[in-house]
């Protein structure tokens, strides 16, 4: 049930995710009666008119009118324009869905999250993987220490880039503040601060050089204090996807976008456990189920518990000190 109302939506930016996955979302899940598009490219306006002028609740907008109100505005334009559409629109709306990252930056973020406290506004990311039950039953397995002490963790994903982005903006140190690291480094850390309370970033190797993006980059981190996590995110090379936790007596393996948590007890047995029925349980929820979620748990509740920006400035105080000390990653031979 749609706790809140979203009749009128202005959708910023009109690309894969805007049209693909949250304008069905908008229609569907919550309903809207009115969904304003505003997309900066009039090849691109004019080709989205075209595919929905059937549609009578979708309009493209030529230009934002400042003087019109809405109940929630998305914005999901590459990462550079997220903040100062933030700023632009702030008086127009009261609850934001941003895509992830949310800003290109920590600073940009602080501010983000400064301005929505002092306006009352509630700010969405778009960081879907909250919707996932096994990190919190991880959580409380570490912090009980169901199988002794954690001893390190490993989370690598990767895959060779097949998002259809209508823009160039994945690849554009410009538009999205890098490459692998801007685009995946948010949900990959965010599944680590669903696990630990403090994060801190020991290095960073990238294989980006100029004004080229990283396809592939590895953090070194410390987390709660002591216990060493590597995270390895590649573009161009398929990686195993889970996030390795080897605890003293036993070793859990979780993947990086489902609840299967396969346990080898030391010296005993294997198995695999999901967490317990309820919201964010479901075996292998996929892309959609888990966008899905995000909007039932979150937009439709109208609570961003664990999606707001400070969560966003977090993740963005790593990425930025990954990108200040990253150094060159070393041939092998
Ligand atoms: N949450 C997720 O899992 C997820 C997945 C993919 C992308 N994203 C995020 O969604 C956002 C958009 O990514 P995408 O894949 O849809 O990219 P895209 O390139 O497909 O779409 C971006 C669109 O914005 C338009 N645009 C560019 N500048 C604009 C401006 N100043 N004003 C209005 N429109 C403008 C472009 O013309 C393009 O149509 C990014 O922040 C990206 O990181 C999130």
């Amino acid at each position: 049930m749609v706790k809140f109302e979203y009749s009128s939506v202005l959708l910023v930016g009109g690309g894969a995710m805007a049209i693909r996955q949250h304008l069905p979302r908008l229609l569907g899940l919550l309903g809207s009666r009115s969904v304003d598009i505003y997309e900066a490219d009039p090849a691109r306006r004019a080709l989205l008119a075209a595919q929905f002028r059937r549609e009578r609740r979708v309009r493209l907008l030529e230009h934002i009118d400042s003087k019109d109100q809405f109940d929630l505005v998305v914005i999901a334009t590459p990462p550079r324009f997220h903040y100062d559409y933030y700023r632009q629109l702030e008086g127009q709306a009261e609850r934001f869905l941003i895509e992830k990252p949310m800003t290109v930056n920590a600073g940009q973020a602080a501010q983000l999250a400064d301005y929505a406290r002092s306006k009352g506004k509630k700010v969405f990311v778009n960081l879907l993987r909250r919707g996932l039950g096994s990190y919190r039953l991880l959580r409380t397995l570490y912090q009980q220490q169901e199988f002794g002490r954690l001893e390190r963790v490993q989370l690598c994903e990767g895959g060779v880039f097949s998002w259809e982005a209508a823009s160039l903006g994945p690849f554009s140190k410009d538009l999205s503040g890098g490459g692998v690291l801007m685009d995946i480094g948010p949900h990959a850390l965010d599944l680590l601060l669903q696990l630990f309370d403090e994060l801190t970033l020991q290095a960073a190797f990238m294989d980006s050089a100029g004004t080229a993006v990283e396809a592939n980059c590895t953090l070194d981190l410390a987390a709660d204090g002591g216990v060493p996590v590597t995270v390895s995110l590649s573009r161009n090379r398929c990686l195993s996807n889970t996030t390795l936790l080897q605890f003293e007596r036993a070793t859990c393996s979780a993947g990086v976008r489902d609840n299967a948590i396969a346990v080898k007890a030391h010296g005993t047995t294997e198995y695999v456990m999901y967490p317990a029925a309820g919201p964010g349980s479901a075996a292998a929820p996929g892309f959609a189920a888990l966008l899905d979620a995000f909007y039932e748990q979150f937009l439709m509740q109208g609570q961003n518990r664990g999606v707001g920006p400070a969560e966003s400035q977090r993740i963005m105080q790593i990425i930025d000190q990954a990108y200040a000390t990253g150094q060159p990653m070393q041939r092998v031979f």
